[in-house]
């Protein structure tokens, strides 16, 4: 997505602004050309020579350098990110003040810009502050951040800039077309744990990663989404609502607490099948466990597909060297709209892998995307679910 875009940085006077150089990195690494306005104060924090290191680029400072650079940087730019915006960067740009390089830009960049605050968390509070801060967000400009925490000052509260990559996520998201405003997406993600006593379970093989990377692209599109995830590893997406289970009864309820409330549910959730008859509270010694008596998990999106409150419904087919057939009869026997059907006994596209090679399935035949990124497959799947919905007009 941020491939070959141009990104106007604009680095303001905060303590975060030694963060610019990982953020720039992490836009370079996503193939984004990276050019950088910093004020008089920012290069007081961090020198504008690091900087430059970092983007590859000169970096641009004074308002006089080149008397229309305050006009050709956001002209030429797909994205202003203003990160570490502070207080008062925020509050000029409210009042339309163009004081120097980085203010007068951003009054002559005609889009809508994405600023990163950073601040100690009284000047945060500061009504007046926060009143700026509204005019600039009724104006449609994206804000990420800030986050709570240790602040420079030593205090603890709300004003750290957001993380570097949660940045880039929400450029991504101001980037993207918001073809999913207005739907409220519910997507289960990872294993199951089903216990048989506190230090040993039964489980499913998941990183999580297909679930993740489809609740953040739903974020970036403008659906407002919540992530109910089992035990997984890997960093959440920002933006989303997190729900952490445990076990496939917990996540059972959490689906069907939320159900009426959702436009579309996607069950990637590798939820498991079996669950000890019998939990016991302690450790059991391995001698006196002769036997394990299974019983089977209620089935989430059967549930689901059952209910008379039921969303748009995709599920998921991990197969292992299975035809399709075995998904397309899940599709039915489960009421789903559609199914992403898998091989993850393919050491490419299994467990734990970036990339996926999935058949999207529906009512009315199948689709076979080619092999690539699970964020690339995640957004293909989302194209589609957003086309059927609109063909079976749940709209
Ligand atoms: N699923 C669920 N609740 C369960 C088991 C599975 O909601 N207790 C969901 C999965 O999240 C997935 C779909 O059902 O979206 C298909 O899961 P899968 O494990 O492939 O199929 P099963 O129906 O469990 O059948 P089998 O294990 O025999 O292949």
């Amino acid at each position: 997505m941020l491939k070959d875009k141009k990104i106007l940085l604009g680095i303001t006077g905060s303590v975060a602004a030694y963060k610019s150089i990982d953020l720039i990195k992490l836009f370079k690494n996503k193939g984004a050309v990276v050019e950088v306005i910093m004020t008089a104060s920012a290069a007081r924090f961090i020198s504008p020579m690091s900087i430059s290191v970092a983007s590859g680029s000169r970096i641009h400072t004074d308002m006089f350098e080149d008397h229309l650079a305050h006009i050709n940087l956001p002209l030429a730019s797909d994205l202003f990110v203003v990160a570490p915006a502070t207080a008062n960067i925020i509050s000029k740009h409210a009042s339309g003040i163009a004081d120097d390089l980085l203010s007068s830009s951003l009054l002559a960049y005609d889009r809508k810009a994405l600023f990163a605050p950073a601040m100690n968390w009284r000047m945060y509070q500061n009504p007046v502050w926060q009143k700026n801060l509204d005019i600039l967000a009724s104006l449609g400009h994206c804000f990420v951040g800030p986050e709570r925490g240790s602040l420079a000052c030593g205090e603890e509260g709300i004003g750290r800039m957001a993380r570097v990559e949660h940045i880039v996520e929400a450029a991504e998201a101001c980037m993207s077309d918001q073809d999913l405003s207005g739907q409220r997406l519910l997507v289960t993600a990872g294993p199951t744990r089903e216990y048989i006593d506190p230090v040993r379970y039964i489980t499913n093989r998941s990183s999580g990663k297909m679930g993740f990377a489809l609740a953040r692209a739903a974020r970036r599109r403008g659906a407002s989404v919540t992530l109910i995830k089992g035990p997984c590893s890997i960093e959440p997406p920002y933006g989303v609502e997190l729900v952490d289970v445990d076990t496939a009864a917990q996540m059972h309820k959490a689906v069907m607490d939320r159900l009426p409330a959702l436009t579309m549910l996607i069950m990637s959730a590798a939820v498991a099948d079996f669950s000890p008859s019998t939990r016991y509270d302690k450790k059991i010694e391995k001698s006196e466990l002769t036997r394990l008596d299974l019983v089977r998990t209620d089935d989430i999106v059967a549930d689901a597909g059952s209910s008379a409150e039921r969303p748009f419904i995709v599920g998921f087919s991990a197969e292992t060297g299975s035809s399709v057939e075995r998904a397309v009869k899940k599709l039915h026997d489960k009421n789903m709209d559609m199914i992403v059907f898998n091989d993850v006994s393919r050491s490419d596209i299994g467990f734990d892998c970036d990339l996926n090679e999935v058949v999207i399935i529906d009512r009315n035949g199948s689709l076979p995307l080619p092999l690539m990124s699970k964020d690339e497959t995640a957004e293909a799947i989302l194209d589609r679910a957003v086309e059927l919905k609109k063909l079976s007009g749940k709209e």
